[in-house]
Order: structure tokens, then sequence, then C-alpha cells
């Protein structure tokens, strides 16, 4: 069933907030020939983005990374002034700072002017996406696409389905989003930080958390970390990029929802290390299949499960 229905043949993506994220998902879909609305309320920033843009997409086509002509993609975008100008997207992807009230308001506002079949989904990194549904009267179509920066060079988005999203809706979104868009997508519960930054935000801290006691310098500690364990980046500089403030706030949201003390062992791992030795078992134990199951020693490690 295709539900991404663009009413009165109009766009299929409209984006709200021009800046870093939803730049760089207008990017995306002008590369891909898809017909992108943003909407950007500060006018200078409309117009750096809109600059922004152009070199991003002439660049691309020296790259050959365009699918049609310059003038096909940087065609492909509209300027909106107001929710209203979005009203007939098929998917609207909010993409404005991480400020609930804010990203509430934008929501409550979407939901008064769009088509009811419109799907409504956020790229926040760490609110509830339950929390933004419940400021709409179609809490079944609101869902999370969480992209990762740069949005044109990286290949992940996560699909974020909250309590009340309808499955329809979540596959629909997942499906746009990997073929119109052409990203890989995984799924990830409504907790904060979803997947990706539950795991990230609290190694890089740990690499802060080393240097701030001594343990080695910051150019050893990426170094180290390059070498021994190739990783592609370096960790002070991604933590640089990742903005120290941004990687704060996704700890603040992290902690309280997750719960778990970092350093501590987690719970299967402890149970493997103590009851049959870890180096044996530790590849089997986060597997899934009935196979793997029963070689993972019948099935007496419940671990793969939790
Ligand atoms: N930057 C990242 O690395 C990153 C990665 C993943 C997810 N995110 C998430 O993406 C979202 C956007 O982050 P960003 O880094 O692009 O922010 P940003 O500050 O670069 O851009 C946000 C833009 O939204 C505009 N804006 C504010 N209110 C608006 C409104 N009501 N309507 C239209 N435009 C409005 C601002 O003027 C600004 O240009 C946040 O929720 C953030 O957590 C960011």
């Amino acid at each position: 069933m295709n539900i991404i229905d663009c009413v009165n043949g109009a766009l299929e993506l409209g984006v709200v907030g021009g800046g870093t994220m939803g730049l760089g998902i207008a990017q995306v879909a002008a590369q891909r020939s898809l017909g992108c609305a943003v909407l950007e309320v500060d006018p200078g920033a409309r117009e750096r983005a809109r600059s922004q843009l152009t070199k991003a997409l002439t660049k691309a086509d020296e790259r050959g990374k365009l699918a049609g002509t310059l003038d096909e993609a940087l065609g492909c975008i509209t300027w909106a002034e107001s929710v209203k100008d979005l009203a007939d997207c098929g998917v609207i992807i909010e993409a404005i700072p991480e400020i609930k009230e804010a990203k509430l308001g934008v929501f409550a506002d979407l939901d008064e002017v769009c088509s009811p079949r419109t799907i409504l989904a956020s790229n926040t990194s760490s609110i509830p996406i339950a929390t933004l549904a419940a400021a709409t009267t179609r809490p079944g179509r609101v869902v999370g696409l969480h992209f990762f920066n740069p949005v044109p060079a990286m290949q992940l988005v996560e699909v974020v389905a909250s309590l009340t999203t309808d499955d329809d809706v979540t596959h629909a979104a997942e499906a746009f989003v990997r073929d119109r868009l052409g990203k890989q997508t995984i799924r990830a519960k409504d907790q904060a930080g979803f997947v990706v930054n539950a795991i990230f935000v609290p190694y890089l801290l740990s690499a802060i958390r080393s240097f701030d006691n001594g343990v080695a310098s910051a150019e050893d500690i990426d170094a180290g970390m390059v070498g021994g364990c190739g990783m592609p980046m370096v960790h002070s500089r991604c933590a640089t990029s990742s903005a120290s403030t941004r990687c704060f706030s996704s700890r603040t949201a992290c902690t309280p929802s997750i719960k778990t003390p970092q350093p501590s062992h987690p719970h299967c791992c402890a149970a493997m290390s103590t009851q049959v030795g870890w180096a044996r078992r530790q590849a089997v134990a986060f597997t899934t299949t009935p196979m793997d199951r029963r070689k993972a020693d019948h099935g007496r490690f419940d671990c793969h499960r939790r």
C-alpha cells in the first residue's frame, strides 16, 4: 500500500528548519530529483541556506552525484513561507533546534494545516516521539526519522516508532527513506538516544573522562582508538564536531531513561563470564537465529533475548 500520497500531486517531502540537518535532508532529496519544500523561519538563515545548498549541489554535480542536471536539482527545492505551504506534502520532517516547546508548537501547527494523510516525522535526537505525537490529533501518523550529520555523507537513518505510531506509517516512512532518499534504515525504540547515540555518547564521554583523569593525552587517546580499535575518526575531533553541548544534552537525556551505569558489565556478559567462560561464548551471545541459539549451548543462555 502506498500511503505516502502527495495531496493534489504536490511535493512528496517537506522539511521544517533549514539548518544543518534540514538542509542536508533537502540536499539529498534534490540530488535524487525529489521535490522538497523547506521552511526556515529566520530570513538570514534562509538566505544562508539557499546559497549553501546551491554550493553543495554544484559540488555534487561536479562529483557526478546528481540523478539529473544541476538545474533540475536546484529546481527541486522550493522555499516555504509558512507551514501552510507544506500542507500538501506527503511526508514532513521537522528539523528545528532541540527545544521541546518549539517542536510541540511546530507539530501542533502542522497538524492544523496538513492533510490528515500527511506523515509527520521528527529528526529529534532525544525528545520522545510520543511526546511530539501528543501535540497532534493524529498520533498514529507521527514517527521519528533520525538522520546523521552530515546527511549527504552518512548512510544511516534510525526509524523510531512510538507506542502510538501506526505500523503502516512506520513501514511507509521506512520505505520512503530507503527507496526515495537512498538511505539505510534501522528500527529503534522510542527511547532517548535511540540506538546509536545511546551507545556512542557514553563512549565519547569515556574518552573525555580518560583525558580528564590524566590517563593519556588527547592525541594518544585518539591514536589509541584509531590504531588499536580501527575507529574511523579521532575522538577529540569527533567530540568537537558532535558539539559538546549536544553531547551533554544527549547524555542528560539518555542517562535517566537508560538507567545503566555505563562502566558496569551488561548482565548477560557477567553471566557468560562467570558461568561458561567469556571468550568462547561472546560471539554467540547476541545472536538471534534458532541455529545460533542451538550452537550457544542448546539455548542454555537467554542473553540474546534481553
Ligand atoms: N546537527 C546534528 O549533528 C544532528 C544530528 C542528528 C539529529 N539532530 C537533530 O536535528 C534537529 C535540528 O538540528 P540542527 O543541527 O539542524 O539545528 P540548526 O540549529 O542547525 O538548524 C535549525 C534551524 O531551524 C530553524 N527554525 C527554528 N524554529 C523554526 C520553526 N518554527 N520553523 C522553521 N524553522 C525553524 C532555525 O532558524 C535553524 O536555521 C535537532 O532536533 C537535533 O537534535 C542534529
